[in-house]
Order: C-alpha cells, then sequence, then structure tokens
C-alpha cells in the first residue's frame, strides 16, 4: 500500500529545513494563514506530477534568498526526491537519478482537492482530460506508452503542416496518430464507463439532492458516426488550412449533467466542490479495486465553502475508503469530530 510516512523539505516556499512524519490514515494539519499548509501539499504533488498546482513558474518554489529548494519523501519503501535549482529539475528514486516524472508518479498516487478544484468542472477541456489521463495512468499498464506514441505523432503531423511540407509529409503521422489514438479513445472511453457507478454513488452519498439525475457524456474528439481515421480524411482539408490537427484524442472532453443541464451551470459552488469530491472518490475506489492499493488524498482547506455536515459527510467518506489523507484546515473547530492524534500542527 502506498503510505506517505515522511516529508523533508529544504528551501522550499516558506520552508528552511522542515520534516513531517506522517500517520497512515487521517492526517490534519492545523495552521495559520501563510504558516505554508498549501506548500507542504504544492510539495507532495510536485513529487507526484513534476507540477506545481499554484504556478507554472517552478523557481517561485525556491525559498527567497536560497539557490535550491529539496523535496524528499518516504513512501512505502520508496525514497523519492526533487531538486530545483534555478532552471534545473533532478529526479530521485531511492538514490538514484530518474530522467522521467512518471518512474516517480508511479509510486505515489495523488490525488488533490483544494479550493480551487471546481475549475475541473467550469474551466476547458483540458484539466478534465487530465482527470482521465490520471485515471487511465494507474489503471492500464501500457497508457503511457499509448499516450506518449499519440503525442509523438501528434507533435511531428503539426510540425509538419506549419511548415507547409507536402501532404505525404503531413500524413506519414497519420498511422501511428490513428493507431495511438484510437487505443487511447478506448481507455478513455472504458474508464469513463468504469467510473460511472462509484461517481453515482458518491454523488448520492455527498449530493443526496441530485440523485438519480446526473448523466455522463465522454466525447472523443471527433465526430461518433466516423472512425478517427475517416474523420482525420473528412477533417484533413481544414488541417493543411488552420496548419493544425483539429481533430482527435487531443481534444476529448468529459461532461456532466444533472436534469440535461450541464452540472457548472446548475450546482453552486459548495456543490461543485462536492461533486468534484465524489469525482476524486470514485477514481479511489477504483484505483484501490483495479491495483490493491490506496490513493493518498490531499485536501487543502477542507472548510472553505461547505457548511458543517457536508464537511463532516465528505470526511466520514474519505475514513471509510480506509486511505491516507492530508486535510489542512486554518482552525480544528471547523473538522469536527477529529481526535488530536491525528493532528499535525504548523
Ligand atoms: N519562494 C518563497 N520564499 C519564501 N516564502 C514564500 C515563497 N513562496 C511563498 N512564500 C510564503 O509562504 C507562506 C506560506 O504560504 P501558503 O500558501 O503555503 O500558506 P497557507 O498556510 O496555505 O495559508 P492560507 O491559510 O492562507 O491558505 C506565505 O507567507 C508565502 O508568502
Ligand atoms: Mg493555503
Amino acid at each position: 500500500m502506498a503510505c506517505l510516512s515522511r516529508l523533508s523539505l529544504t528551501g522550499f516556499r516558506c520552508f528552511e529545513t522542515v520534516r513531517f512524519d506522517f500517520d497512515p490514515g487521517l492526517n490534519i494539519i492545523q495552521g495559520a494563514n501563510a504558516s505554508g499548509k498549501t506548500a507542504l501539499l504544492e510539495a507532495l504533488w510536485l513529487l507526484a506530477t513534476g507540477r506545481s498546482f499554484r504556478t507554472t513558474h517552478l523557481q517561485q518554489l525556491i525559498r527567497h534568498g536560497e539557490e535550491e529548494a529539496v523535496v524528499f519523501a518516504q513512501v512505502g519503501v520508496h525514497r523519492l526526491g526533487w531538486a530545483r535549482n534555478g532552471a534545473h529539475t533532478r529526479l530521485h528514486l531511492d538514490g538514484d537519478s530518474v530522467r522521467t516524472q512518471a518512474a516517480l508518479s508511479a509510486h505515489l498516487p495523488l490525488q488533490l482537492l483544494t479550493p480551487e478544484s471546481h475549475r475541473l468542472l467550469t474551466d476547458g477541456p483540458k484539466r478534465r482530460r487530465q482527470f482521465l489521463d490520471w485515471g487511465g495512468f494507474y489503471h492500464y499498464g501500457d497508457f503511457m506508452a499509448v499516450w506518449r506514441s499519440y503525442r509523438q505523432a501528434l507533435k511531428q503531423r503539426n510540425a509538419a503542416l506549419r511548415q507547409g511540407l507536402p501532404t505525404s509529409l503531413v500524413r506519414l503521422w497519420d498511422g501511428q496518430l490513428i493507431d495511438a489514438g484510437a487505443r487511447l479513445d478506448t481507455f478513455r472511453r472504458d474508464y469513463v464507463a468504469a467510473l460511472a457507478g462509484p461517481l453515482e454513488q458518491y454523488v448520492a452519498e455527498l449530493l443526496p439532492e441530485l440523485k438519480d439525475e446526473l448523466s455522463i457524456h465522454y466525447h472523443s474528439g471527433w465526430r461518433q458516426s466516423l472512425s478517427l481515421a475517416e474523420a482525420l480524411e473528412a477533417g484533413w482539408a481544414q488541417d493543411q488550412l488552420r496548419q493544425q490537427s483539429r481533430i482527435g484524442p487531443h481534444r476529448a472532453d468529459v461532461r456532466f449533467r444533472i436534469h440535461g443541464r450541464e452540472v457548472e451551470q446548475v450546482l453552486s459552488r459548495g456543490q461543485q466542490k462536492l461533486f468534484v469530491s465524489a469525482l476524486l472518490l470514485a477514481q479511489a475506489q477504483l484505483f484501490a479495486r483495479a491495483r490493491g492499493e490506496a490513493v493518498i488524498l490531499l485536501i487543502d482547506d477542507l472548510p472553505a465553502e461547505l457548511d458543517g455536515t457536508r464537511r463532516s459527510r465528505l470526511l466520514a467518506l474519505v475514513k471509510n475508503l480506509e486511505i491516507q489523507s492530508l486535510v489542512t484546515t486554518t482552525d480544528l473547530a471547523l473538522i469536527p469530530g477529529v481526535e488530536a492524534a491525528h493532528t499535525l500542527r504548523l
């Protein structure tokens, strides 16, 4: 089971040098504003994904006046490391340098809920593809290879289109694009189908007022009546004109409707947060079923947007899943029924 036992930060955001030890179950992290609660979760997210959920400029993570930011975590038997010096990032696994982020991600399956998480519903499709691909990556052994193959073909095809190369040189990439694209689509479609049951279950628990009104719509990124090969053929003239591959799995999306209307149009902010929580819990359940181990759930500022009843309900579901979780709050009184043993103060 993935269990985070320790996190060390050096020169990371507001932290000079700190070490945190965690419980295998629920960990409540309490601290005043600006005490570094979000920074702590951000450091973990960085190890798990290579990205920050707050900035695309990773230099900002280095503590002011320091040269380097270093993050280390002990997860099960593995030691995961990330260091940033100027524009250079180094990754380590069990003391050895590793080249790909996927090597670290494989050992740290994290899910994240923040006060910004409603953007999964309100922003464009990119976030929702990332959500699906998080699932795909951990659910299907060869997902990453297929995803990379598709990205490579797409990148090369787009470059050829932009350079105005002859048709034969642009469409040289179509075989790989169609092959990998169709497989990527199958993974995502299967994953959405598998997610539907657990999602309905968690929506019923967290948002009983929406029970039986939810529908899920997966869009593959091209017209459904056509195969990807046919769609590419039909779109070829437009691709040439726009100098860009406009259809395919890189345009995929998954939408959720209540009473036939998009969730982001009908749900309040608190409901949106609970809906995203239901999505993450559904993923966590699928993950556990498929892999026989558990994800680690990070919840930044749990009380934000949620009333007392909904806070307790969400926390009860997290506890029921028996996964490790890190939950931050400014004030312990906002999280009822939590034992002090689980509390870490910043
Ligand atoms: N590169 C940096 N160097 C030094 N300090 C930084 C750096 N980046 C951010 N900080 C500071 O780190 C502090 C912690 O920020 P963080 O957002 O983690 O706090 P928080 O506990 O989540 O607060 P809140 O309860 O308001 O969400 C802030 O005061 C911020 O200004
Ligand atoms: Mg914060």
